[in-house]
């Protein structure tokens, strides 16, 4: 068996302005780089203010996959776009980082360059994501992205339509919240969707769930 690769995590808290997930160099929002940003003139309007824990479930599960090369995958409701980044670093997958709020831009460049990823940015909304703009998506992934009613219903028309494809896996990490569980509830009649609990120590102790659509092995070489 081949071995993986051991990326670099450290412990999230504590006094620096930045801290290393899988291999990716990730700032906190006190850090001046977030400062320099905000002057300019974006601010994140949805949540959008940091990296949020659940993409650690995601980094993790994937750390452990020989993922092919060079995958397009799409993250949604991307944020900084820590996924997207850890992606391109380490997989030389083509990544579009996309979400509904133009303002986080700035923010998920500033990581990519920060860890010589290449990553692309899109504003887009979720219900906007046609049959036509997944044609040639491998992977979607998303953290922390089911967290109301408007969200659930979204991401549900989203996992139904990935469903019916054979060329496509979705992935989605979550601490659990209401949302997340009501749409894993709803979508436990798709043969092809599965729900898994998922536990990290670090860069933080986190307990969470992924929820798949399509199977992950399909991308492995
Ligand atoms: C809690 S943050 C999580 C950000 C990122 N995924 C992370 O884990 O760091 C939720 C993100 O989802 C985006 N978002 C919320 N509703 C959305 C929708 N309907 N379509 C696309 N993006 C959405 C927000 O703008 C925000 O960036």
């Amino acid at each position: 068996m081949t071995p993986q690769p051991q990326y670099k995590t450290t412990k999230i808290k504590g006094s620096q302005d930045h801290f290393w997930a899988y291999g990716v160099n990730i700032v906190k929002p006190n850090h001046e780089a977030v400062d320099d940003i905000k002057s300019a003139g974006f601010e994140p309007e949805c949540f959008g203010s940091k990296v949020w824990q659940s993409n650690f479930l995601l980094m993790d599960l994937l750390s452990k996959l020989s993922l092919k090369r060079s995958l397009n995958v799409l993250e949604i409701g991307a944020g900084w776009g820590a996924l997207s980044v850890f992606l391109s670093k380490h997989f030389n997958a083509q990544v579009i980082a996309s979400d509904l709020d133009k303002n986080v831009k700035p923010f998920q460049q500033m990581l990519a360059k920060r860890n010589q990823a290449s990553v692309g940015s899109q504003t887009i909304r979720i219900n906007q994501i046609t049959e036509q703009k997944l044609d040639h998506i491998d992977l979607i992934v998303a953290s922390d992205i089911c967290y109301d009613q408007q969200t659930k219903n979204e991401l549900q028309i989203l996992v139904e339509q990935v469903a019916c494809r054979s060329d496509t896996v979705m992935l989605l990490a979550d601490i659990g919240r209401k949302a997340f569980f009501k749409l894993s509830q709803d979508s436990n009649n798709l043969i092809d969707v599965d729900v898994n609990p998922h536990s990290i120590k670090q860069p933080m102790a986190l307990d969470g769930y992924i929820l798949s659509v399509n199977n992950i092995q399909e991308l492995v070489c």
